[in-house]
């Protein structure tokens, strides 16, 4: 176990009646606000009258950017940061998912720049310290960006996508109603579910070996509320219990209790972003189909305990099988729970993708030369675990 300092400001509502302090919440920051949302989910659930009512009765003067993309480009995050520099706006409201809450922050942090342009921070990798305040509503439990200290923003114009980091970046307030999440439709549920499971797998779990058996445990205890209650919100998308552990697990996968003191590796999600830069898929289905192979291409002796122990804690598989055997079983497991149970579709092939970019995607992919993590990935070690997922 490594030292470590753990520090989040995020200050979390999580329940049914919560918005009821959003204008207290807002009014710490001024009455200026821009309203960030994407294609009229929140519209249809009801959430934006919900904030435009709110507005009106509190004397809060309401900007308002839509159309945030899923993947959200460089050039949306623009225009919301053009908006804050002409109107002075003073807090950032984000009502959404993870993309939009990515784009709010991005905003955030290119308000405050001379150009209010995003792309340079996020392509010169700039450690974001100084940024307007960020307050999100959560429609959807998939990123954690609730409450972590990072935006991922994709330039179509050159086909990449990269995460913006910064303390600045974390939402200084969160709301979190799991029922706003009740219009979900099922394949987003899904590709949001593998997006957490795959946040504490690739990040920490199977990172490597500075681990602690009390966070372990807690990470296992994260992955297996989503393999139990995935299917549950997907059959039944109005049932609370489940809306409601899907997302707080959402946020405890990346709000830093379950990294303190690890080590971090985030291969398949490095991977992934090739592939939706390059191809603009759902980030959650690219994780589910590259998890399995990714895990299949790294079993050795030195990985089978680690990931049999995965299937033991998370799956249930017996605990009386060789390391080999039970890693190949877990394996197996994880297999069955993206393409089965979550029914998303198992090939890069059935979202038209080929191995036309796959050389260059690769060498992006390890921009720092390999991808580290439980076994060190070279440009030609992922260029081959993406033909495996073809
Ligand atoms: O745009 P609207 O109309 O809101 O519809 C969205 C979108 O079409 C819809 N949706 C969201 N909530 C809904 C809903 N539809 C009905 N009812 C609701 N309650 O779902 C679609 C996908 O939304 P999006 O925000 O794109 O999904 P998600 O939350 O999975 O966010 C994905 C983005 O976050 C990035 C991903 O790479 C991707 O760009 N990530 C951000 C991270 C972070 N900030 O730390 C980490 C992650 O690993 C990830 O990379
Ligand atoms: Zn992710």
């Amino acid at each position: 176990m490594n030292d470590f300092i753990f520090h989040n400001p995020d200050k979390v509502y999580f329940g049914k009646n919560q918005l009821e302090h959003l204008s207290e919440e807002l009014l710490k920051f001024g009455k200026k606000v821009l309203l960030v949302y994407g294609g009229g989910s929140i519209k249809k659930n009801g959430l934006y009258d919900s904030i435009v009512t709110i507005a009106k009765n509190s004397d809060i003067e309401l900007f308002e950017l839509s159309g945030v993309e899923p993947n959200p480009r460089h050039s949306t995050v623009n225009k919301g940061a053009a908006i804050c520099k002409k109107e002075n706006i003073s807090v950032v409201l984000a009502a959404g998912g993870g993309s939009t809450i990515d784009c709010a922050k991005g905003i955030a942090a290119a308000a405050l720049t001379e150009n209010a342009d995003v792309w340079p921070l996020v392509s010169n990798g700039v450690w974001v310290t100084e940024a307007l305040p960020v307050v999100a509503i959560l429609t959807n439990a998939a990123t954690g960006s609730e409450m972590d200290a990072w935006s991922v923003i994709s330039n179509m114009d050159t086909n990449e996508k990269i995460g913006l980091g910064g303390t600045a970046l974390i939402p200084r307030v969160a709301f979190e109603n799991p029922e706003y999440s009740y219009t979900l439709p099922s394949y987003q549920t899904a590709c949001g579910a593998f997006d957490i499971f795959n946040h504490i797998l690739d990040n920490y779990y199977l990172a490597g070996e500075a681990t602690f058996d009390l966070l372990l445990e807690m990470q296992e205890a994260v992955m297996r509320t989503v393999v139990k209650w995935t299917p549950v919100a997907m059959k039944e998308p109005e049932n609370y219990e489940a809306r409601a552990n899907l997302m707080w697990a959402s946020s405890m996968a990346l709000n830093s209790i379950l990294d303190g003191g690890t080590v971090h590796g985030c291969a398949c999600h490095f991977m992934e972003h090739e592939l939706s830069a390059y191809y603009d898929i759902t980030h959650g289905h690219g994780l589910a189909i590259v998890t399995p192979r990714w895990l299949t291409y790294i079993l050795d002796e030195a990985t089978a305990p680690a990931i049999y122990r995965l299937g033991v804690k998370v799956f249930g598989i017996p605990e009386n099988l060789s390391a080999m055997d039970g890693a190949k079983k877990a394996i197996e497991a994880v297999t069955d729970f993206c393409f089965n149970t979550l029914g998303l579709q198992p090939n890069l092939s059935d979202l038209g993708i080929d191995e036309k970019h796959f050389k260059v995607m690769a060498e992006h992919a390890c921009a720092a030369g390999s991808i580290t993590g439980p076994k060190e990935l070279t440009p030609a070690d992922v260029e081959e675990i993406f033909k495996m997922c073809l």
